[in-house]
């Protein structure tokens, strides 16, 4: 995460008289202070990932309210309504116009007939329509003067009409007149905001150099995140978020960041929004999917009730995830119910097929999605063709999820330490496509064909009787500050040829900045957790110069093995941990250096509700410097 850059007093000796006039300067705050308040987004209705539909992946900007009200009636007939599928969202392709002098938004009215009724152009209509059949109603826009389908399509039927300024559809410079607009006046629920318009209209762009469009100097790029300018980007959503609190008096909103993964996003947006994309668009392509859920596959910790990491909407209805591809289809969907990835159909739900729709439909899926815990699954075993994904659930029971990437077939060895459950007692596992019930001890065998995910909840005595790891309750903790000073792209995620550029050029390179983040059972940069030769299978990996909030739902004891990580590369830095509670000292470690034993760190956290764990060191450039909270568990007693 970026930090606040000190203020540096000027050189005083030889200019007392200069330093005596020069304004005095203000100590930069403490990042590691302890803040005592849950610093994720917790504005907006997002206490479990939003499932819905959006016009976009079935449509593009070839949009009109016959097909979207189509699939949202489905939705409602097919009973997708009733198992939480609320959102219908409308994407890039609606607006027509920005009218001048006033700047009101104008509907394109051929497409939208209902919004042409009467007086001004409005989705009011159109959005009563879709609240009288109890579904929520959500509308799309850019934080620059225009939006991606103006900076990337060929053609211009779909586009905005008229003159430069009534082009510029955008929420730049107009961000509180259209939230306005969005929400009290039209009665919208949800907005995705798209990030093009910060990023395609430099002075060089061929639309902005042939008189279509006005610049706007670039502020973010997707390729380089040394290149973009984050605090920009971030005071936009800033900006935004104040308009959609002025103008939802009862909270009843929801924020899609869209800045796809660029930015260092993939460390921010959940402090800013309900949703944010951590990569570029999904395409109906099995290696894009790939990509999509390699986006959010890492960032566990990144996601919380009422954040959520989002790898972009489902494609089940297409290409490679179309009736054809059931297998494939079944993947998709289970994956992202294990991300807590949020469930937008992207279909055109009058025509879907059965078997498709009976996938989206598969209510104990959902329900591993809309767990109330919102424990994002964490990576049990993680090789390149094969995965194991644990979801904790509130119930106390766990979901498992052996996803095979490769192309054999696998016989997978599921243990109970995967797990975390006791190798001495039976396991049960429930198939959630089938249904089918399997019990076993110690570990068993599971057949998974080539990319199939075989999906399970699972009943079993827990390893930690009395408590919960952190790395089981990935909800309850933010990293407020990850320790990252210089963000990275992240070599991990699969790069697959994008669909719109083709072979052309070298491929795809790392791109999506967050390498070296807060980890589950991981070290930062993927290693097993290990103090002075000691491994830990739980834990939280995490730099140095960081802190952790971790809301304490009524447990008694915080305790953990701390140090630094074995794969630490600064052999001479000793980091000191501390657990606050609710803002106040409650433990404190000696200053541990590499290779020097785990110290045993344990708090009373009675009655505490946020605990805060901060790893300091003295020096800055942390990044050789990943520490490890081993064993980090809160107990009962
Ligand atoms: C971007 C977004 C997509 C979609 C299009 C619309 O590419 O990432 O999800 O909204 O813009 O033009």
């Amino acid at each position: 995460m970026q930090k606040k850059t000190p203020i540096r007093l000027r050189p005083c000796a030889a200019l007392i008289a200069m330093c005596l006039s020069a304004p005095v300067a203000h100590a930069a705050p403490d990042p590691l202070a302890p803040g005592a308040r849950w610093s994720a987004y917790a504005a907006g209705r997002a206490a479990t990932p939003p499932m819905g539909w959006s016009s976009w992946n079935a449509f593009g900007t070839d949009i009109d309210e016959a097909k979207i009200l189509g699939s949202a009636r489905r939705i409602v007939d097919s009973g997708l309504a009733a198992s939480g599928y609320r959102y219908i969202n409308i994407d890039d392709g609606w607006a027509l116009r920005r009218q001048q002098p006033d700047g009101r938004l104008v509907i394109r009215p051929d497409r939208f007939p209902s919004s042409a009724g009467g007086g001004a152009s409005s989705f009011r209509p159109f959005t009563d329509q879709l609240h009288a059949m109890g579904l929520k109603a959500g509308i799309y826009s850019d934080l620059g003067r225009n939006t991606c389908s103006q900076a990337y399509s060929s053609d211009d039927t779909d586009l905005p009409k008229g003159s430069v300024l009534e082009r510029e559809v955008g929420l730049y410079g107009h961000v509180d007149q259209d939230i306005a607009l969005y929400f009290s006046d039209w009665g919208f629920d949800f907005i995705k905001v798209d990030g093009c318009g910060l990023r395609a209209y430099g002075a060089d762009s061929p639309k902005v150099r042939s008189g279509q469009y006005r610049a706007l100097p670039p502020v973010l790029d997707l390729q380089s995140v040394s290149r973009t300018n984050i605090p920009a980007v971030q005071a936009e959503f800033t900006d935004i978020n104040r308009a959609l609190q002025r103008h939802n008096p009862d909270g009843d909103y929801l924020l899609s960041l869209c800045v796809w993964g660029a930015a260092d996003v993939r460390a921010w947006g959940k402090n800013f929004g309900n949703i944010s994309r951590t990569s570029d668009d999904i395409t109906p392509a099995w290696a894009r999917m790939l990509t999509n859920f390699d986006s959010a596959s890492r960032r566990e910790l990144y996601a919380h009730p009422g954040s959520w990491n989002d790898p972009d909407m489902l494609y089940i209805g297409k290409g490679d995830f179309d009736a054809g591809h059931l297998v494939e289809a079944r993947s998709h969907f289970a994956l992202w119910a294990m991300l807590n990835a949020p469930l937008m159909i992207g279909a055109d739900l009058r025509s879907m097929a059965q078997p498709l729709m009976d996938i989206v439909g598969n209510v104990d899926i959902i329900a591993l999605n809309q767990d109330p815990a919102g424990n994002q699954a964490t990576l049990a075993y993680d090789a390149d063709d094969l995965q194991i994904l644990v979801k904790q659930l509130a119930s106390g029971q766990k979901a498992v999820a052996i996803f095979n990437r490769g192309l054999g077939p696998v016989e997978a060895d599921l243990t109970a330490a995967h797990l975390k459950l006791r190798q001495d007692a039976p396991v049960t596992l429930t198939d959630l496509w089938s249904k089918e019930k399997t019990s076993f001890t110690n570990e068993t065998k599971v057949r998974v064909a080539p990319r199939e995910t075989r999906i399970f909840r699972v009943d079993g005595t827990r390893v930690l009787a009395d408590g919960l790891y952190l790395s089981e309750q990935t909800g309850n903790v933010n990293p407020a500050v990850d320790g990252v000073v210089r963000p990275q792209a992240d070599p991990s995620i699969f790069r697959s040829s994008a669909g719109w550029s083709g072979t052309k050029g070298a491929g795809e390179r790392p791109m999506y900045a967050g390498w070296g983040g807060a980890r589950a059972d991981s070290t930062p940069y993927g290693q097993t957790l290990q103090i002075a030769g000691k491994p830990y299978a739980a834990g939280i990996g995490v730099l140095a110069n960081s802190r952790l909030e971790v809301r304490n739902l009524g447990h008694r004891r915080l305790s953990a093995q701390v140090g630094v990580d074995d794969s630490a590369q600064d052999r001479a830095r000793g980091v000191t941990f501390m657990i606050y509670g609710d803002g106040r000292l409650l433990a404190s470690s000696k200053a541990l250096r590499w290779g020097q034993p785990a110290q045993a760190l344990s708090a009373d956290v009675s009655g505490v509700k946020l605990i805060e764990l901060v790893a300091r060191s003295a020096a800055a450039g942390n990044e050789q410097l990943p520490v490890t909270w081993g064993e980090a568990a809160l107990l009962s007693k």
